[in-house]
Protein backbone atom coordinates (compact mmCIF):
# COMPACT_ATOMS: atom_id res chain seq x y z
CA UNK A 1 0.00 0.00 0.00
CA UNK A 2 1.67 3.48 -1.41
CA UNK A 3 -0.09 5.40 1.60
CA UNK A 4 1.01 5.85 5.05
CA UNK A 5 -1.46 5.23 8.24
CA UNK A 6 -1.90 8.09 10.60
CA UNK A 7 -3.95 7.89 13.47
CA UNK A 8 -6.96 9.76 13.71
CA UNK A 9 -4.70 12.73 15.87
CA UNK A 10 -2.20 13.06 12.76
CA UNK A 11 -4.73 13.50 10.00
CA UNK A 12 -5.97 16.20 12.12
CA UNK A 13 -2.78 18.04 12.24
CA UNK A 14 -3.41 18.86 8.43
CA UNK A 15 -6.49 20.61 9.07
CA UNK A 16 -6.15 24.37 10.15
CA UNK A 17 -7.97 26.98 11.18
CA UNK A 18 -10.21 29.31 8.73
CA UNK A 19 -10.02 26.34 5.97
CA UNK A 20 -12.56 24.69 3.96
CA UNK A 21 -12.93 21.39 4.50
CA UNK A 22 -15.23 18.98 3.21
CA UNK A 23 -16.62 15.16 4.58
CA UNK A 24 -17.97 12.67 2.45
CA UNK A 25 -20.97 10.96 2.85
CA UNK A 26 -24.44 11.75 2.98
CA UNK A 27 -26.93 11.69 6.16
CA UNK A 28 -24.95 9.60 8.43
CA UNK A 29 -24.12 7.63 6.25
CA UNK A 30 -20.32 7.47 4.44
CA UNK A 31 -19.96 9.91 7.05
CA UNK A 32 -15.90 9.84 8.39
CA UNK A 33 -16.35 8.74 11.86
CA UNK A 34 -12.70 9.43 13.80
CA UNK A 35 -11.14 12.33 11.99
CA UNK A 36 -13.83 15.09 12.93
CA UNK A 37 -13.30 14.03 16.47
CA UNK A 38 -9.68 14.61 16.29
CA UNK A 39 -10.31 17.75 14.74
CA UNK A 40 -13.24 18.78 17.33
CA UNK A 41 -10.56 17.80 19.84
CA UNK A 42 -7.75 19.68 18.17
CA UNK A 43 -10.49 22.81 18.61
CA UNK A 44 -10.65 22.49 22.04
CA UNK A 45 -6.96 22.16 22.18
CA UNK A 46 -6.42 25.65 20.02
CA UNK A 47 -9.46 27.54 21.91
CA UNK A 48 -8.03 26.79 25.09
CA UNK A 49 -4.17 28.25 23.96
CA UNK A 50 -6.17 31.30 23.19
CA UNK A 51 -5.96 30.62 19.32
CA UNK A 52 -8.82 30.90 16.65
CA UNK A 53 -9.66 27.57 15.27
CA UNK A 54 -13.13 27.36 13.15
CA UNK A 55 -13.63 25.19 9.85
CA UNK A 56 -16.05 26.38 6.90
CA UNK A 57 -17.32 22.42 6.90
CA UNK A 58 -19.32 21.31 3.55
CA UNK A 59 -20.73 17.98 3.69
CA UNK A 60 -23.33 16.05 1.07
CA UNK A 61 -26.20 16.76 3.56
CA UNK A 62 -26.89 15.77 6.92
CA UNK A 63 -23.97 14.09 8.68
CA UNK A 64 -23.35 12.09 11.96
CA UNK A 65 -22.57 12.83 15.61
CA UNK A 66 -19.44 12.64 14.94
CA UNK A 67 -19.15 15.58 12.24
CA UNK A 68 -21.67 18.27 13.51
CA UNK A 69 -22.57 17.40 17.15
CA UNK A 70 -18.56 16.83 17.87
CA UNK A 71 -17.51 19.87 15.57
CA UNK A 72 -20.15 22.38 16.66
CA UNK A 73 -19.52 21.49 20.39
CA UNK A 74 -16.24 22.17 20.45
CA UNK A 75 -17.39 25.84 18.70
CA UNK A 76 -15.11 24.96 15.55
CA UNK A 77 -17.49 25.83 12.83
CA UNK A 78 -17.65 28.97 11.17
CA UNK A 79 -19.75 28.68 7.39
CA UNK A 80 -21.99 25.56 7.09
CA UNK A 81 -23.80 24.65 4.37
CA UNK A 82 -25.80 22.57 2.54
CA UNK A 83 -27.65 20.99 5.62
CA UNK A 84 -28.04 19.69 9.06
CA UNK A 85 -30.40 18.08 11.37
CA UNK A 86 -28.18 18.31 14.68
CA UNK A 87 -29.65 19.60 17.68
CA UNK A 88 -26.40 21.12 18.74
CA UNK A 89 -25.41 22.41 15.17
CA UNK A 90 -29.12 23.64 15.14
CA UNK A 91 -28.74 25.40 18.35
CA UNK A 92 -25.56 27.33 16.77
CA UNK A 93 -27.11 28.20 13.59
CA UNK A 94 -30.11 29.70 15.47
CA UNK A 95 -27.96 31.75 17.79
CA UNK A 96 -26.14 32.77 15.30
CA UNK A 97 -22.56 31.07 16.21
CA UNK A 98 -22.52 29.09 13.05
CA UNK A 99 -22.98 30.89 9.51
CA UNK A 100 -25.39 28.45 7.90
CA UNK A 101 -26.49 28.72 4.15
CA UNK A 102 -28.97 26.41 3.14
CA UNK A 103 -28.95 25.15 0.01
CA UNK A 104 -30.30 22.61 -2.84
CA UNK A 105 -28.34 19.48 -2.58
CA UNK A 106 -27.50 18.64 -5.66
CA UNK A 107 -26.27 22.19 -6.13
CA UNK A 108 -23.44 22.29 -3.78
CA UNK A 109 -21.14 19.91 -5.97
CA UNK A 110 -20.94 21.96 -9.35
CA UNK A 111 -21.29 26.10 -6.93
CA UNK A 112 -17.99 24.35 -5.48
CA UNK A 113 -16.62 23.33 -8.87
CA UNK A 114 -17.64 26.71 -10.36
CA UNK A 115 -15.84 28.07 -7.26
CA UNK A 116 -18.24 30.27 -5.38
CA UNK A 117 -16.93 29.36 -2.27
CA UNK A 118 -13.61 29.31 -2.54
CA UNK A 119 -10.87 26.44 -3.18
CA UNK A 120 -11.05 22.88 -1.03
CA UNK A 121 -8.37 22.83 0.86
CA UNK A 122 -9.21 19.20 2.63
CA UNK A 123 -11.26 16.56 2.26
CA UNK A 124 -12.00 13.65 5.27
CA UNK A 125 -13.43 10.84 2.97
CA UNK A 126 -14.79 7.31 4.19
CA UNK A 127 -14.20 4.57 1.37
CA UNK A 128 -14.43 1.02 1.95
CA UNK A 129 -10.87 0.54 0.23
CA UNK A 130 -8.66 2.35 -2.32
CA UNK A 131 -6.22 0.39 -4.73
CA UNK A 132 -2.32 2.16 -5.19
CA UNK A 133 -3.98 3.55 -8.12
CA UNK A 134 -6.57 5.91 -6.05
CA UNK A 135 -9.59 3.89 -7.19
CA UNK A 136 -11.90 4.27 -4.43
CA UNK A 137 -15.30 1.94 -3.09
CA UNK A 138 -17.13 4.10 -1.03
CA UNK A 139 -19.58 3.34 1.74
CA UNK A 140 -23.17 3.46 2.27
CA UNK A 141 -23.80 7.28 1.66
CA UNK A 142 -22.33 9.21 -1.69
CA UNK A 143 -23.09 13.14 -1.45
CA UNK A 144 -21.02 15.41 -3.18
CA UNK A 145 -17.99 12.96 -2.27
CA UNK A 146 -16.56 12.88 -5.82
CA UNK A 147 -16.73 16.34 -5.94
CA UNK A 148 -14.78 17.03 -2.97
CA UNK A 149 -12.67 13.84 -4.08
CA UNK A 150 -11.69 16.32 -7.45
CA UNK A 151 -11.14 19.75 -5.78
CA UNK A 152 -9.37 19.22 -2.57
CA UNK A 153 -5.99 20.08 -2.46
CA UNK A 154 -5.36 17.53 0.00
CA UNK A 155 -7.49 14.37 0.87
CA UNK A 156 -7.32 12.21 4.10
CA UNK A 157 -9.15 8.47 3.76
CA UNK A 158 -10.71 6.92 6.50
CA UNK A 159 -11.04 3.02 5.52
CA UNK A 160 -14.14 1.71 7.49
CA UNK A 161 -13.42 -2.03 7.91
CA UNK A 162 -17.13 -2.37 8.89
CA UNK A 163 -18.39 -1.36 5.61
CA UNK A 164 -19.17 -5.00 3.46
CA UNK A 165 -16.54 -5.39 0.67
CA UNK A 166 -19.49 -7.02 -1.04
CA UNK A 167 -20.79 -3.04 -0.85
CA UNK A 168 -18.32 -3.19 -4.65
CA UNK A 169 -20.68 -2.38 -7.30
CA UNK A 170 -23.75 -0.61 -6.10
CA UNK A 171 -22.38 2.84 -6.87
CA UNK A 172 -22.18 4.69 -10.32
CA UNK A 173 -19.52 7.48 -10.04
CA UNK A 174 -20.81 10.48 -12.81
CA UNK A 175 -19.52 14.36 -12.19
CA UNK A 176 -21.03 16.06 -15.24
CA UNK A 177 -18.66 18.39 -17.18
CA UNK A 178 -19.54 21.99 -16.35
CA UNK A 179 -21.06 24.49 -18.50
CA UNK A 180 -20.49 25.29 -21.62
CA UNK A 181 -19.14 21.57 -21.94
CA UNK A 182 -22.21 19.80 -19.91
CA UNK A 183 -24.07 17.47 -21.81
CA UNK A 184 -27.03 15.67 -21.13
CA UNK A 185 -27.07 12.88 -18.61
CA UNK A 186 -27.34 9.09 -19.76
CA UNK A 187 -29.99 8.46 -17.99
CA UNK A 188 -33.12 7.06 -19.06
CA UNK A 189 -34.55 4.79 -16.67
CA UNK A 190 -34.01 4.76 -12.86
CA UNK A 191 -31.54 1.94 -13.22
CA UNK A 192 -29.52 3.41 -16.07
CA UNK A 193 -26.03 3.52 -15.16
CA UNK A 194 -24.06 6.46 -16.48
CA UNK A 195 -20.11 6.34 -14.72
CA UNK A 196 -18.25 4.32 -12.57
CA UNK A 197 -18.25 1.59 -9.64
CA UNK A 198 -15.49 3.11 -8.34
CA UNK A 199 -14.22 6.91 -7.10
CA UNK A 200 -10.49 8.09 -8.44
CA UNK A 201 -8.75 10.20 -6.13
CA UNK A 202 -5.58 11.66 -7.01
CA UNK A 203 -2.81 9.53 -4.94
CA UNK A 204 -0.66 12.52 -4.72
CA UNK A 205 -2.98 14.59 -2.84
CA UNK A 206 -3.70 11.77 -0.53
CA UNK A 207 -1.72 12.37 3.06
CA UNK A 208 -2.72 9.28 4.55
CA UNK A 209 -5.05 6.75 5.81
CA UNK A 210 -7.01 6.29 9.21
CA UNK A 211 -8.26 3.12 9.93
CA UNK A 212 -11.63 2.72 11.56
CA UNK A 213 -13.83 0.10 12.20
CA UNK A 214 -17.27 1.33 13.04
CA UNK A 215 -20.78 0.06 12.24
CA UNK A 216 -23.00 1.44 9.66
CA UNK A 217 -26.27 2.96 10.26
CA UNK A 218 -28.60 4.83 12.89
CA UNK A 219 -31.54 5.01 15.41
CA UNK A 220 -34.84 3.59 14.40
CA UNK A 221 -37.53 5.75 13.18
CA UNK A 222 -40.93 6.39 15.26
CA UNK A 223 -43.34 3.76 14.51
CA UNK A 224 -46.23 4.71 12.36
CA UNK A 225 -48.92 6.05 14.60
CA UNK A 226 -52.80 6.92 13.88
CA UNK A 227 -51.65 10.14 11.53
CA UNK A 228 -49.20 9.03 10.01
CA UNK A 229 -50.71 5.83 8.82
CA UNK A 230 -53.61 8.02 7.73
CA UNK A 231 -51.61 10.24 5.71
CA UNK A 232 -49.89 7.45 3.93
CA UNK A 233 -53.48 6.16 2.95
CA UNK A 234 -54.25 9.31 1.61
CA UNK A 235 -51.50 9.46 -0.16
CA UNK A 236 -52.20 5.72 -1.60
CA UNK A 237 -55.72 7.30 -2.63
CA UNK A 238 -54.52 9.85 -4.17
CA UNK A 239 -52.44 7.85 -6.23
CA UNK A 240 -54.58 5.38 -7.19
CA UNK A 241 -57.35 8.22 -8.02
CA UNK A 242 -54.55 9.59 -10.81
CA UNK A 243 -53.94 5.63 -11.86
CA UNK A 244 -57.64 5.42 -12.11
CA UNK A 245 -57.60 8.54 -13.92
CA UNK A 246 -55.25 7.67 -16.50
CA UNK A 247 -53.19 10.88 -15.51
CA UNK A 248 -50.80 8.47 -14.26
CA UNK A 249 -49.48 5.74 -16.68
CA UNK A 250 -50.99 1.91 -15.79
CA UNK A 251 -47.05 0.96 -15.95
CA UNK A 252 -46.84 3.57 -13.31
CA UNK A 253 -43.54 6.19 -13.00
CA UNK A 254 -40.82 6.65 -10.51
CA UNK A 255 -41.36 7.88 -6.70
CA UNK A 256 -39.24 9.99 -4.75
CA UNK A 257 -39.82 10.01 -1.02
CA UNK A 258 -38.32 12.79 1.69
CA UNK A 259 -36.79 11.95 4.85
CA UNK A 260 -38.20 11.96 8.23
CA UNK A 261 -40.61 9.67 10.55
CA UNK A 262 -43.65 10.73 8.12
CA UNK A 263 -41.45 9.92 4.90
CA UNK A 264 -40.62 6.23 6.29
CA UNK A 265 -44.68 5.59 7.58
CA UNK A 266 -45.59 6.69 3.95
CA UNK A 267 -43.92 3.68 2.08
CA UNK A 268 -44.83 1.42 4.53
CA UNK A 269 -48.51 2.77 3.65
CA UNK A 270 -47.47 2.06 -0.12
CA UNK A 271 -46.25 -1.47 1.05
CA UNK A 272 -49.54 -2.05 2.64
CA UNK A 273 -51.84 -1.39 0.28
CA UNK A 274 -52.27 -4.20 -2.54
CA UNK A 275 -53.94 -1.82 -5.18
CA UNK A 276 -50.67 0.17 -5.20
CA UNK A 277 -48.65 -1.03 -8.25
CA UNK A 278 -45.17 -2.28 -7.89
CA UNK A 279 -42.53 0.63 -8.93
CA UNK A 280 -39.34 2.24 -8.89
CA UNK A 281 -38.01 4.80 -6.46
CA UNK A 282 -35.31 7.79 -7.77
CA UNK A 283 -34.93 9.21 -5.14
CA UNK A 284 -32.08 10.69 -2.72
CA UNK A 285 -32.61 8.50 0.46
CA UNK A 286 -33.40 5.08 1.14
CA UNK A 287 -34.61 4.96 4.29
CA UNK A 288 -36.08 1.29 6.42
CA UNK A 289 -39.39 1.37 4.68
CA UNK A 290 -38.30 1.63 1.17
CA UNK A 291 -35.72 -1.31 2.17
CA UNK A 292 -38.19 -3.67 2.88
CA UNK A 293 -40.40 -2.27 -0.16
CA UNK A 294 -37.92 -3.64 -2.13
CA UNK A 295 -37.34 -7.15 -0.14
CA UNK A 296 -41.72 -7.66 -0.77
CA UNK A 297 -40.73 -6.84 -4.79
CA UNK A 298 -43.39 -4.18 -4.24
CA UNK A 299 -40.48 -2.09 -5.55
CA UNK A 300 -38.26 -3.04 -8.41
CA UNK A 301 -35.67 -0.63 -8.48
CA UNK A 302 -34.18 2.06 -6.19
CA UNK A 303 -31.90 4.64 -7.39
CA UNK A 304 -30.73 6.55 -4.40
CA UNK A 305 -27.68 9.15 -2.90
CA UNK A 306 -27.56 7.10 0.29
CA UNK A 307 -29.29 4.31 2.73
CA UNK A 308 -30.11 5.47 5.31
CA UNK A 309 -30.89 2.64 7.34
CA UNK A 310 -31.30 1.62 11.07
CA UNK A 311 -28.43 -0.10 12.73
CA UNK A 312 -30.61 -3.29 12.59
CA UNK A 313 -31.62 -2.76 9.28
CA UNK A 314 -27.48 -2.11 8.04
CA UNK A 315 -27.02 -5.57 9.55
CA UNK A 316 -29.60 -7.04 7.89
CA UNK A 317 -28.39 -5.24 4.42
CA UNK A 318 -25.15 -6.61 4.83
CA UNK A 319 -26.06 -9.67 5.63
CA UNK A 320 -27.90 -10.22 2.36
CA UNK A 321 -26.07 -7.96 0.64
CA UNK A 322 -26.31 -9.77 -2.71
CA UNK A 323 -29.83 -9.68 -3.27
CA UNK A 324 -29.53 -6.51 -3.29
CA UNK A 325 -27.09 -5.75 -6.22
CA UNK A 326 -29.69 -5.69 -9.00
CA UNK A 327 -32.04 -3.77 -6.82
CA UNK A 328 -29.97 -0.40 -5.91
CA UNK A 329 -27.88 1.62 -7.21
CA UNK A 330 -26.12 4.57 -5.42
CA UNK A 331 -25.43 8.00 -6.90
CA UNK A 332 -23.93 11.31 -6.28
CA UNK A 333 -26.32 13.71 -5.27
CA UNK A 334 -26.27 16.21 -8.24
CA UNK A 335 -27.09 12.82 -10.18
CA UNK A 336 -29.56 11.56 -7.90
CA UNK A 337 -31.32 15.18 -7.46
CA UNK A 338 -30.50 16.44 -10.92
CA UNK A 339 -33.28 18.10 -12.33
CA UNK A 340 -32.92 16.55 -15.51
CA UNK A 341 -33.74 13.40 -14.76
CA UNK A 342 -36.13 13.51 -12.36
CA UNK A 343 -38.03 15.48 -15.47
CA UNK A 344 -36.94 13.53 -17.97
CA UNK A 345 -38.07 10.21 -15.79
CA UNK A 346 -41.26 11.35 -14.94
CA UNK A 347 -40.75 10.77 -10.97
CA UNK A 348 -43.54 11.13 -8.46
CA UNK A 349 -42.67 13.31 -5.49
CA UNK A 350 -43.85 13.28 -1.97
CA UNK A 351 -41.89 15.43 0.86
CA UNK A 352 -42.54 16.59 4.37
CA UNK A 353 -44.21 20.07 5.07
CA UNK A 354 -43.76 21.86 8.05
CA UNK A 355 -46.36 24.13 7.14
CA UNK A 356 -48.35 24.82 4.35
CA UNK A 357 -50.89 27.66 3.40
CA UNK A 358 -54.17 28.12 2.31
CA UNK A 359 -52.76 29.36 -1.09
CA UNK A 360 -50.19 26.11 -1.34
CA UNK A 361 -47.44 27.74 -0.70
CA UNK A 362 -45.00 25.48 1.50
CA UNK A 363 -42.35 26.16 4.34
CA UNK A 364 -40.24 22.94 4.96
CA UNK A 365 -36.99 24.57 6.94
CA UNK A 366 -38.31 27.29 9.25
CA UNK A 367 -40.24 27.12 12.57
CA UNK A 368 -42.34 29.90 13.10
CA UNK A 369 -40.38 31.61 10.51
CA UNK A 370 -37.55 32.41 12.16
CA UNK A 371 -35.82 29.14 13.60
CA UNK A 372 -34.27 26.35 11.46
CA UNK A 373 -35.00 23.15 12.01
CA UNK A 374 -33.30 20.92 9.11
CA UNK A 375 -32.31 22.95 6.00
CA UNK A 376 -34.55 22.53 2.33
CA UNK A 377 -32.51 19.25 1.22
CA UNK A 378 -33.73 17.86 -1.56
CA UNK A 379 -36.90 18.45 -1.64
CA UNK A 380 -37.09 21.65 -4.06
CA UNK A 381 -34.36 19.43 -6.61
CA UNK A 382 -37.10 17.11 -6.64
CA UNK A 383 -40.32 19.04 -6.34
CA UNK A 384 -39.94 21.53 -8.88
CA UNK A 385 -38.87 19.03 -11.59
CA UNK A 386 -41.50 16.87 -10.27
CA UNK A 387 -44.32 14.91 -12.88
CA UNK A 388 -46.59 15.16 -9.57
CA UNK A 389 -45.47 16.84 -5.89
CA UNK A 390 -46.93 15.73 -2.98
CA UNK A 391 -46.65 17.44 0.34
CA UNK A 392 -47.72 15.62 3.34
CA UNK A 393 -47.79 16.32 6.88
CA UNK A 394 -49.85 16.47 10.19
CA UNK A 395 -53.00 18.84 10.18
CA UNK A 396 -51.55 20.18 13.43
CA UNK A 397 -48.22 19.92 15.49
CA UNK A 398 -47.17 19.88 19.39
CA UNK A 399 -50.63 18.52 20.51
CA UNK A 400 -53.01 20.87 18.40
CA UNK A 401 -51.24 23.76 19.46
CA UNK A 402 -49.97 24.81 16.34
CA UNK A 403 -51.76 24.43 12.88
CA UNK A 404 -49.73 23.09 9.89
CA UNK A 405 -52.28 25.01 7.70
CA UNK A 406 -52.02 28.28 7.97
CA UNK A 407 -53.38 32.18 6.52
CA UNK A 408 -49.18 32.53 4.82
CA UNK A 409 -46.57 30.37 5.39
CA UNK A 410 -43.81 31.97 7.96
CA UNK A 411 -41.25 31.43 6.19
CA UNK A 412 -41.23 29.89 2.02
CA UNK A 413 -39.49 27.44 0.58
CA UNK A 414 -41.76 25.96 -2.35
CA UNK A 415 -43.89 28.12 -3.79
CA UNK A 416 -47.61 27.14 -5.60
CA UNK A 417 -46.51 27.11 -8.77
CA UNK A 418 -44.43 23.86 -8.18
CA UNK A 419 -46.90 22.23 -5.20
CA UNK A 420 -49.04 20.19 -6.75
CA UNK A 421 -50.99 18.53 -3.77
CA UNK A 422 -51.10 18.77 -0.17
CA UNK A 423 -52.29 15.96 1.95
CA UNK A 424 -53.01 15.65 5.35
CA UNK A 425 -54.65 12.80 7.67
CA UNK A 426 -57.64 15.01 6.86
CA UNK A 427 -57.88 14.63 3.82
CA UNK A 428 -55.63 15.90 -0.08
CA UNK A 429 -55.90 18.95 -1.46
CA UNK A 430 -55.54 18.44 -5.25
CA UNK A 431 -54.46 22.25 -6.18
CA UNK A 432 -53.79 21.49 -9.59
CA UNK A 433 -55.64 23.43 -11.93
CA UNK A 434 -57.36 25.87 -9.14
CA UNK A 435 -57.39 29.84 -8.76
CA UNK A 436 -55.73 31.07 -4.96
CA UNK A 437 -59.22 31.21 -3.76
CA UNK A 438 -60.32 27.64 -4.91
CA UNK A 439 -57.08 26.57 -3.58
CA UNK A 440 -57.76 27.97 -0.15
CA UNK A 441 -61.04 27.05 0.23
CA UNK A 442 -59.86 22.90 -0.62
CA UNK A 443 -57.24 23.48 1.64
CA UNK A 444 -59.17 24.80 4.64
CA UNK A 445 -62.21 22.26 3.97
CA UNK A 446 -59.56 18.77 3.11
CA UNK A 447 -56.32 19.07 4.66
CA UNK A 448 -56.63 21.70 8.04
CA UNK A 449 -58.07 20.21 11.00
CA UNK A 450 -61.46 20.83 11.97
CA UNK A 451 -60.39 22.98 15.04
CA UNK A 452 -58.99 25.39 12.77
CA UNK A 453 -60.87 25.62 10.46
CA UNK A 454 -63.83 28.17 11.41
CA UNK A 455 -60.62 30.47 11.92
CA UNK A 456 -59.07 29.95 8.38
CA UNK A 457 -63.02 30.19 6.91
CA UNK A 458 -62.75 33.64 8.91
CA UNK A 459 -59.41 35.04 7.68
CA UNK A 460 -60.43 33.47 3.74
CA UNK A 461 -63.77 35.94 4.18
CA UNK A 462 -61.79 38.67 5.95
CA UNK A 463 -59.01 39.02 3.21
CA UNK A 464 -59.04 41.16 1.03
CA UNK A 465 -58.41 42.09 -2.64
CA UNK A 466 -56.86 41.15 -5.92
CA UNK A 467 -56.01 37.82 -7.22
CA UNK A 468 -54.94 36.38 -4.07
CA UNK A 469 -56.35 37.63 -1.26
CA UNK A 470 -54.58 38.63 1.73
CA UNK A 471 -55.12 40.92 5.11
CA UNK A 472 -51.57 41.64 5.45
CA UNK A 473 -51.27 42.95 8.95
CA UNK A 474 -53.17 39.91 10.06
CA UNK A 475 -51.55 37.32 8.02
CA UNK A 476 -49.34 36.08 10.59
CA UNK A 477 -51.83 36.52 13.58
CA UNK A 478 -51.52 32.46 14.16
CA UNK A 479 -47.99 32.07 14.27
CA UNK A 480 -47.68 36.07 16.53
CA UNK A 481 -50.57 34.33 18.69
CA UNK A 482 -48.60 31.20 18.85
CA UNK A 483 -45.49 32.83 20.57
CA UNK A 484 -47.52 35.18 22.52
CA UNK A 485 -49.98 32.67 23.98
CA UNK A 486 -48.37 29.10 22.70
CA UNK A 487 -51.18 28.12 21.08
CA UNK A 488 -52.88 29.62 17.58
CA UNK A 489 -55.76 28.46 18.18
CA UNK A 490 -56.52 31.01 20.43
CA UNK A 491 -56.29 33.65 17.42
CA UNK A 492 -58.23 36.44 17.58
CA UNK A 493 -59.08 37.91 13.83
CA UNK A 494 -61.91 40.70 15.04
CA UNK A 495 -59.15 43.04 16.23
CA UNK A 496 -57.93 42.87 12.43
CA UNK A 497 -61.04 44.11 11.02
N1 LIG B 1 -44.29 24.26 13.58
C1 LIG B 1 -43.41 23.90 14.55
N2 LIG B 1 -42.92 22.64 14.68
C2 LIG B 1 -43.38 21.71 13.83
C3 LIG B 1 -44.32 22.00 12.83
C4 LIG B 1 -44.78 23.35 12.73
N3 LIG B 1 -45.65 23.72 11.78
N4 LIG B 1 -44.57 20.87 12.14
C5 LIG B 1 -43.82 19.89 12.69
N5 LIG B 1 -43.11 20.40 13.71
C6 LIG B 1 -42.16 19.66 14.55
C7 LIG B 1 -42.74 18.37 15.09
O1 LIG B 1 -43.53 18.62 16.24
C8 LIG B 1 -41.47 17.60 15.40
O2 LIG B 1 -40.91 18.13 16.59
P1 LIG B 1 -40.19 17.20 17.67
O3 LIG B 1 -38.96 16.68 16.96
O4 LIG B 1 -39.88 18.12 18.80
O5 LIG B 1 -41.19 16.13 17.98
C9 LIG B 1 -40.53 17.99 14.25
O6 LIG B 1 -41.07 19.21 13.73
C10 LIG B 1 -40.44 16.95 13.14
O7 LIG B 1 -41.72 16.64 12.71
P2 LIG B 1 -42.22 15.18 12.35
O8 LIG B 1 -43.71 15.28 12.30
O9 LIG B 1 -41.60 14.11 13.21
O10 LIG B 1 -41.75 15.07 10.83
P3 LIG B 1 -40.49 14.48 10.08
O11 LIG B 1 -39.55 13.70 10.93
O12 LIG B 1 -41.09 13.80 8.93
O13 LIG B 1 -39.70 15.81 9.61
C11 LIG B 1 -39.33 17.82 8.33
C12 LIG B 1 -40.36 16.84 8.92
C13 LIG B 1 -40.09 18.88 7.50
C14 LIG B 1 -38.57 18.54 9.45
C15 LIG B 1 -38.31 17.00 7.44
O14 LIG B 1 -39.02 16.25 6.50
C16 LIG B 1 -37.34 17.93 6.72
O15 LIG B 1 -36.32 18.33 7.27
N6 LIG B 1 -37.65 18.29 5.46
C17 LIG B 1 -36.83 19.19 4.66
C18 LIG B 1 -35.83 18.47 3.82
C19 LIG B 1 -36.46 17.49 2.90
O16 LIG B 1 -37.65 17.53 2.61
N7 LIG B 1 -35.67 16.57 2.41
C20 LIG B 1 -36.14 15.50 1.57
C21 LIG B 1 -35.74 15.71 0.19
S1 LIG B 1 -35.50 14.25 -0.67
Amino acid sequence: MRYQILTAEEAAEYVHNGQNVAFSGFTACGTPKSVPVAIAKKAKREHEAGREFKINLFSGASTNDFVDGKLSRANAVNIRTPYQSCADTRKAVNSGVINYFDLHLSELPQKLRYNTYGPLDVAVIEVQSIDDEGNAVLGTGIGSTPTFAQLAKKVILEVNEGISPKIRGLHDIYIPLDPPYRREIPIYKASDRAGSPTMHIDPEKIVGIVNTNVPEGGSPFAPSDETTMMIGENVCSFLLGELKGGRIPSSFLPLQSGVGNIANAVLARLEANDNIPSFEMYTEVIQDSALRLIESGKCRFASTCSMTFSTEMMNEFFENIDRFHDKVVMRPVEISNNPEVIRRLGVITMNTALEADIFGNVNSTHVVGTKMMNGIGGSADFTRNAYISIFSCPSVAKGGLISAIVPMVSHQDHSEHSVDVIITEQGIADLRGKSPIQKAEVMIENCAHPKYRPLLREYLKMAKGGHTPHTLHAAFAFHETFVSEGDMSKTDFSKFC
